[in-house]
This record gives C-alpha cells, sequence and structure tokens, in this order.
C-alpha cells in the first residue's frame, strides 16, 4: 500500500513527463531546457491549451487576450479589503480568485491565468502603501507583471529571467497541486474551482511554499563559513532542508539547472551566489552522509528562491509567482481531467474502531 500514492498512475497526461531517475522533464514533447529562455510564457501556455479549447486564436491574438485578461482580472482588485490584505499576499490573492466565476470556457480560462499576475502586484503595491500599476494589455506577460509590481518598467534581461521562470515551472507532472485540481475537474466543477484546489495544495512549505524558507535559511546562515554547521543543526533538530530532495527525482532536478542558467545570465550579487553555492555544496555533502540509501539533491525551490530574489520580488510572495506559472499547466490537466471523464475516487483502509458483533 502506497499511503502517499508514490508509483500510483492515477491519470493519463499528454502535457508533461517527469522521468525521476534520468533527471529529465518533458513539456508537450519538448525538453525544459529547451524551453526556458526559447519560448516566451504566452507560447508556452498556448502550447498547453492546445487541445483542450476550440479553436485556439494564434499566438498574437491568444498573447493580445491573455493582455486583455490581465486588465479584466485587475478590475477586481477593487474587491480586496483590509482585512484581506492582512492576510498576506497568497491568501488575498486566492480570495480575489476565488471571487472568479466558475466556468470552464476559453475566456475564463485566460483570465484565470491573468488572475495571480494582476492580483500579487497589485496586493505587492497595496502592502507597500502605494497605488497598484494597472496592466498594460500590450506588454508582454513578464514585462507586464515586472512593471505591475515595481510600478516602472523592468530591463528586458530582467523580463527574460522571469519569462524563463514562467515557462520552467509551468507543468509537471502529477504533482500535489495538479492531483489536487485534476480532483476537483474530475467532478465536472469549473476551472475557478479546480485553480482554488491547486493553489491551496502549493501553498505549503513541502510542494510550492519552500523558496520562501529557502531565503530565511541562506540569511539565517548568513556566511558561506558557517554553512555546515547550521545545515548540521537543522538536520540534527529533524528539520528538513528546504530546497532539496523530492519525491521524483533521484537525480539533480532539472529545472533548478535551467534556473541556475537563467540566473547566471542575469547576473546578480556576488556574494549572495556563494553563500547559495556554500549552502548548496554542504547540504549535499551532509545529506549523503546522513541519508546515503536516499538519493537526495537540489530542486527547483532552491534556485527560484535566488531568482526571485534577485527580481525583487519578496518571499512572502514566491508562492503567488509560481502559481502565475503554474496556473497554465492546472487549467491543461483540469480540461484534460475532465475530458477525460473519470471521477477520481480512491480509497482509505479504516483502522478505526468497529461496533461490536451482533450475538
Ligand atoms: N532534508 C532532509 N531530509 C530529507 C529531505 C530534506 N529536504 N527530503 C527528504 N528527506 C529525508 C526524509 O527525512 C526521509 O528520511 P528517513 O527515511 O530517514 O525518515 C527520507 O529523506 C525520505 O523522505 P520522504 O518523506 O519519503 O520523501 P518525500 O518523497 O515524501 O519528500 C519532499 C519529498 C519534497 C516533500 C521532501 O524532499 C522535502 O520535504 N523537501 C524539502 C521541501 C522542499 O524543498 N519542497 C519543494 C519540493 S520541489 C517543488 C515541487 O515540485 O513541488
Amino acid at each position: 500500500m502506497a499511503l502517499g500514492l508514490d508509483e500510483v498512475i492515477a491519470a493519463e497526461t499528454v502535457l508533461s513527463d517527469v522521468d525521476g531517475a534520468a533527471g529529465r522533464l518533458v513539456l508537450r514533447g519538448e525538453a525544459v531546457e529547451d524551453l526556458a529562455g526559447v519560448v516566451p510564457f504566452e507560447a508556452m501556455a498556448r502550447r498547453l491549451f492546445e487541445g483542450f479549447f476550440d479553436p485556439l486564436p494564434s499566438l498574437n491574438e491568444y498573447t493580445r487576450a491573455l493582455g486583455n485578461a490581465r486588465a479584466e482580472a485587475f478590475a477586481e482588485v477593487a474587491a480586496l479589503d483590509e482585512r484581506l490584505l492582512a492576510r498576506g499576499a497568497f491568501d488575498a490573492m486566492r480570495a480575489l480568485i476565488a471571487r472568479l466565476p466558475d466556468d470552464t470556457d476559453f475566456a475564463s480560462a485566460l483570465k484565470l491565468l491573468a488572475a495571480p499576475a494582476a492580483f500579487t502586484t497589485a496586493i505587492l503595491r497595496l502592502e507597500a502603501g502605494k497605488a497598484p500599476a494597472p496592466p498594460d494589455p500590450d506588454a508582454p506577460h513578464a514585462a507586464d507583471i515586472l512593471r505591475m509590481a515595481r510600478g516602472r518598467p523592468a530591463s528586458a534581461a530582467e523580463a527574460a529571467a522571469l519569462d524563463a521562470y514562467l515557462v520552467t515551472i509551468s507543468d509537471h507532472g502529477l504533482n500535489a497541486s495538479t492531483f489536487a485540481a485534476r480532483v476537483v475537474a474530475s467532478t465536472h466543477a469549473g476551472l475557478t474551482s479546480a485553480a482554488l484546489a491547486g493553489l491551496s495544495a502549493l501553498k505549503g512549505p513541502l510542494h510550492g511554499g519552500a523558496p520562501g524558507p529557502v531565503i530565511a535559511m541562506l540569511d539565517a546562515i548568513g556566511k558561506p563559513e558557517n554553512a555546515r554547521a547550521w545545515l548540521e543543526g537543522a538536520l540534527t533538530r529533524g528539520q528538513r532542508l528546504m530546497g532539496f530532495g523530492h519525491r521524483i527525482y533521484r537525480v539533480r532536478d532539472p529545472r533548478a539547472d535551467a534556473l541556475k542558467t537563467t540566473l547566471q545570465k542575469l547576473g546578480g550579487d556576488a556574494e549572495r551566489l556563494a553563500l547559495a553555492a556554500a549552502v548548496e555544496q554542504a547540504a549535499l555533502a551532509i545529506l549523503r552522509e546522513r541519508k546515503p540509501l536516499r538519493p537526495l539533491d537540489v530542486n527547483v525551490e532552491f534556485y527560484t528562491a535566488l531568482l526571485l530574489e534577485r527580481l525583487s520580488f519578496p518571499p512572502e510572495a514566491f508562492t503567488c509567482v509560481f502559481a502565475m506559472g503554474r496556473m497554465a499547466g492546472w487549467i491543461a490537466h483540469a480540461r484534460e481531467q475532465a475530458f477525460s471523464g473519470r471521477l477520481l475516487r480512491p480509497q482509505s483502509r479504516y483502522v478505526g474502531p468497529r461496533p461490536p458483533k451482533a450475538a
């Protein structure tokens, strides 16, 4: 019995394939490293939607429609109140998404895709006591996200780095959040319901909530020479090292390398990068010593943290930025599950008390 559903095949998909032994991720037939930094996020999201919305507009029309969807979603920001804002960026963004209609048509799908970008950037501005910057429907998605978050345009290199990030994390097999989204879609509930399930599963630190704690770990370690002692102490206290380990990968997560390349191209704070390299090296060595039977390597979240920090997102918003990309995968998986037509309904083994047998 696999209590974590390890090895259980619960769906067939044409969207992505995670090969944990080889450390390979294929998205719609292409290796992630051939897509990140090569195709824009709009094109990746369109590819993921192919076959699930008929007819799908051309890439130009799709890009324009996504820009318009950002503007439409932005209108919903007016519903944000002080209490919601006080819940933090992720909860506030999720609550605004819950207000969207629960439909399954293409226009609703695009609005959902645009929503984490339009909402998170507005929330970050409001949290900083500034007026939200409205979307520019004509701008590329990644560039517009950075401009909305900062209130001024980002450099082309920064926009390209965010674009590469969004493509890298757009889909990843039947991970916990995608499974949650597919379970909801299998009941034929709408796309907003499926996306809310995905968002809620993503929030936890074992999944998309890991990169914020990666920054906390780097800050606590402070200097490369402190890495080994700090990491040993954390493991001795029974903590997990954030940004390391994976359910499927038994080797390095290929997304970590895609993001490391993106970060190197962008350039950054040399001291921060040296600290990260020292922490990565020390963590891998210690994990090998302590868990010789369980190959534990770096995962996508370690370099996500460094890249999103370099792009000036606050750690509390990292999971929201993850959702900006993964929303494309959730929507495509939800449509695929609804089309495949089978209700996802596993069983549990009862281990509680039973009524006494009748004499
Ligand atoms: N640090 C220390 N020990 C670890 C770690 C870690 N990061 N990951 C796994 N282990 C140990 C774990 O304690 C266990 O040891 P033992 O057998 O002695 O009890 C062994 O490795 C196997 O762990 P598991 O719980 O069976 O592994 P899992 O497949 O359930 O966990 C994971 C996968 C990602 C939840 C886990 O590696 C983890 O908690 N990592 C840290 C959080 C993190 O970085 N999450 C982001 C994941 S990547 C983004 C995504 O795709 O979702």
